[in-house]
Order: structure tokens, then sequence, then C-alpha cells
């Protein structure tokens, strides 16, 4: 590497000084690369001060010699991330890449990724994932492999079904009260979804899921609740930009996407259980939540908005169930695309035990290098879908999908 550049950590002390590496250097750092696209200062501070496992150890800048200055930065964030059958991996997720445009393709990013690397492999992490939309390249280089996710496109607009829901209740979530309820219901993914990552902490449940800072999205987290003890909630997103150009000309402006990040509907029975609904009950509560949070976001059921979430979420034979059992339009064949998100990339830091895809077959072993069988792994199909109650066979859907609340 260029002897200009030094690779260091964030200094957690002496902030008011003017260290280089200092955490307001680095918060400024980010705010430079990533302020132009839209991310707030604020964005950075809460990724740092809502994360229960922060560690500066694990935040990686090269340092300019002159001018003294941050010119590129990675963080590893440090998750615990299920597979199926109660098997659990620690997982680097891998964020803050950011190199100052005056510093750029001198390997500066290669080189806080190597080091990002070493650490996690120092310190116990097992794999590391992240998602990028631009710089697929760079990670490759250094051995991380796409994994392509799929994800379902419906068209609200075009029905949302029967929406008088009498005895049902939608508000938004409180993350004090609601919260017992809302992590039962979170558990439903550990049996059903491949990495989805595990949230431990109550703190991390508060203040990095339930208080998301980012002016580029506006996020509806709500929570519907029926006389029948069920109870069910969801956090979804649109992007403001969306949202504001629909706004001021819904003539021409496509409607905005709503991505579902996360959605679950259960009865809670007894300390942190949930039993799984019927199907067409799982339909109404599902239905309720998107039609409040539609008008939370001053749109209307007839504005030609999309629902966007993974499929291992939905499946498309949900989605059938739904919509010959509901008449939901929005659920149907005709209203619906699925979609390749070609950005999460994974690697295998340290070796790791997978129970085989062949049922009956001995566990297998990964190391570096076999991302290859990872992805396998991940995208395993669905066999019987058990979001909600009763058996859905869904042969062809995988089961990889799910990270939007937590991401990095
Ligand atoms: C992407 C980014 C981090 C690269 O930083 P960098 O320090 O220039 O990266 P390196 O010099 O280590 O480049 C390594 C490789 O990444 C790829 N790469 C770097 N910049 C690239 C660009 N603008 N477009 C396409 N590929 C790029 C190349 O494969 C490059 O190798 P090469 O120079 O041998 O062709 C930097 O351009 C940046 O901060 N961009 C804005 C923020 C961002 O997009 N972050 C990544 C989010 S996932």
């Amino acid at each position: 590497m260029d002897t200009n550049y030094t690779v260091e950590n964030i200094r957690l002390s002496g902030d008011a000084s003017p260290a280089p590496n200092s955490l307001d250097a680095f918060f400024d750092h980010l705010t430079t690369v990533f302020g132009p696209v839209g991310t707030p200062r604020l964005y950075f501070q809460n990724h740092w001060f809502a994360d229960p496992n922060r560690d500066d150890k694990g935040v990686f800048v090269a340092i300019c010699k002159s001018p003294a200055e941050i010119a590129s930065s990675v963080r590893v964030y440090r998750r615990n991330v299920n597979f199926l059958e109660d098997l659990q991996y620690s997982v680097g997720g891998i964020g803050d890449v950011a190199t100052l445009p005056s510093h750029t393709r001198r390997g500066l990013a290669q080189r806080l990724l190597q080091a990002s690397v070493d650490y996690m492999a120092a310190t116990g992490i097992d794999v590391s994932v992240l998602h990028t939309s631009t710089a697929v390249p760079l990670y490759a280089k250094l051995g991380w492999k796409v994994c392509v996710m799929f994800l379902t496109t419906c068209e609200i607009g075009a029905g949302l079904g029967p929406l008088a829901q009498p005895g049902l209740q939608c508000r938004q979530i409180d993350f004090e009260a609601d919260l017992e309820t809302i992590k039962a219901l979170y558990r439903i993914s550990e049996t059903q979804l491949v990495a989805s990552f595990r949230r431990d902490s109550d703190f991390y449940w508060k203040e990095y899921i339930g208080n998301y800072q980012d002016s580029r999205r506006t996020v509806i987290s709500g929570i519907v609740t029926g006389q029948d003890g069920v109870a069910g909630y969801a956090i979804l997103e649109a992007s403001n930009a969306e949202l504001a150009q629909f706004r001021s000309h819904p003539e021409t402006a496509s409607a905005p996407t709503i991505n579902i990040r996360e959605v679950f509907v259960g009865r809670p029975i007894k300390q942190g259980q949930v039993e799984l609904v019927p199907l067409d009950t799982f339909a109404r509560y599902l239905e309720s939540l998107v039609a409040w949070a539609i008008s939370r976001l001053g749109l209307t059921s007839t504005d030609a908005a999309k629902l966007r979430f993974p499929s291992a979420l939905l499946p498309n034979e949900v989605l059938d169930r739904i919509s010959a059992s509901t008449g939901s339009a929005w659920a149907s064949r005709t209203h619906r695309q699925n979609v390749q998100d070609g950005g999460w990339m994974w690697k295998i830091i340290r070796p790791i035990r997978l129970p085989s895809p062949t049922p009956g077959e001995e566990q297998q072993v990964l190391g570096p290098g076999d991302e290859d069988d990872l992805a396998k792994y991940l995208r395993q199909p669905v066999g019987i879908y058990c979001g909600c109650a009763g058996n859905i066979a869904c042969p062809g859907t995988e089961r990889y999908g799910f990270l939007r609340s937590d991401s990095f």
C-alpha cells in the first residue's frame, strides 16, 4: 500500500482532540462520502450508538498522512445469524465501506477489507455477509461470493381485498409496551427463514430496530391486534424520494414501492411462545397492516403502489392461496413478479457445520472457499411453508431472505 497511508482503528477516547481517527472524524468521513446520496450523519451515529455489539477494533480507517484525514473506512458489524435447525453462527456484517473520491483506486478499500477479514478470523466470527448495489467486483476480489436473494413484487393497486376488518386494530408499535409480543412473533423467523439475525438484547430491539434513523426512507412500524388474541406486526419502508415524486406528480410519476422488512402474525400463547394461525387469518391481518401503512404514507389503496418482500417470507404458493381464498387481486399471479437481488455476498471465515441438503445424510463442513456450497445451502427450497398453520407445499421457494431491519 502507498506509504502515504496507515491502517488504524478508530479511537474512542479523546474525542475532543482533533485525532484524525476519532469517532467524530469517522462520522464526518462517512457523511462526506454518503451525504451526497442522501444519508445523514445521524444515520451513522445511530448505527454506532444503538448497536450493543459495537467494537472500535472492528472499525478500520486508512489515515492519510498529508493532509491528515480519514481517506477510507470499513466497519465490521457483529451479529449472530440463524440457520435452520437451531444452528446459529457469528456473523460479521461489512458496512461503512467508503473511500474519499480524492483517494480512490489506490487499493485502500481492499486493504481495509483484508484487515477486516483478519479481525473476523481473530475474534471468532464464522461468516461474513454484506449487501452492495454497485461494488460486487471489489468484494469478489477478496472472496465474497454473490448469493442471489429472490424478492416478490405485488401490485397493491390491483386490490387489497376485503379491507373492512371488524375487530382488527392497527397502530404504531410501542417498542416498550409491545416488545414481548413483537419478540415472540419475530421468533417465528427462526424456524422459517435462513439468514435472519438473532436479536438477543432489548436494547438492540428498541434502539436499532425500533428507532431507525434514515432521512432517505419512511419506515412504518405497525402492530395489529384482534379480539381473538391474534397479533401481527410489520415493519415497512418506502423511499422518500419516490413518495415526494409521486405526491408532486401523481399523474406521471410511478407509484412508490413499499418494502416489507418483516411481517409476522400469530397468537401469543405463553411467555415468548406463539401459535401459528390459519392462512385466512394470516392474510386478513397482513392486509390490515398493509392498508394501514398505505394510509400512513398518504397513499390510497387504489394508487398503483407496489409491495416488495423476500419471496421466502410469502412464497408464491402462499400468495396463490391468499388470492384464491380472499379474492385479493394483489396476491394473484397476474399482479406479481419475482425479481432477484444479486447484491448479497457471503464469505466463510472459519469452518462451519451445516446439515446436509439430503435428509438423513451427515452434516457437511464448509470452510473458506466453499461459498458456492453455502449459497446452495442458503437457497435450499422450502418444503412446507411454516409461517402460518396448516401445510402449504412450496417445493421451489428458497428459504433465504430477511435481513433488512438489521441492515448495516
Ligand atoms: C467503492 C469504493 C469503496 C472503492 O474504494 P477504493 O478505495 O477506490 O477501492 P480499491 O482501490 O481498493 O479498489 C478495489 C477494486 O474495487 C473496484 N472498484 C473500485 N472503485 C470502483 C468504481 N468506482 N466502480 C467500479 N469498481 C470499482 C475495482 O475492481 C477495484 O479494483 P481495480 O482498481 O484493480 O480495478 C469507493 O469508490 C467508494 O467509497 N464509493 C462510494 C461509496 C460506496 O459505494 N461504497 C460501497 C458500498 S457497498
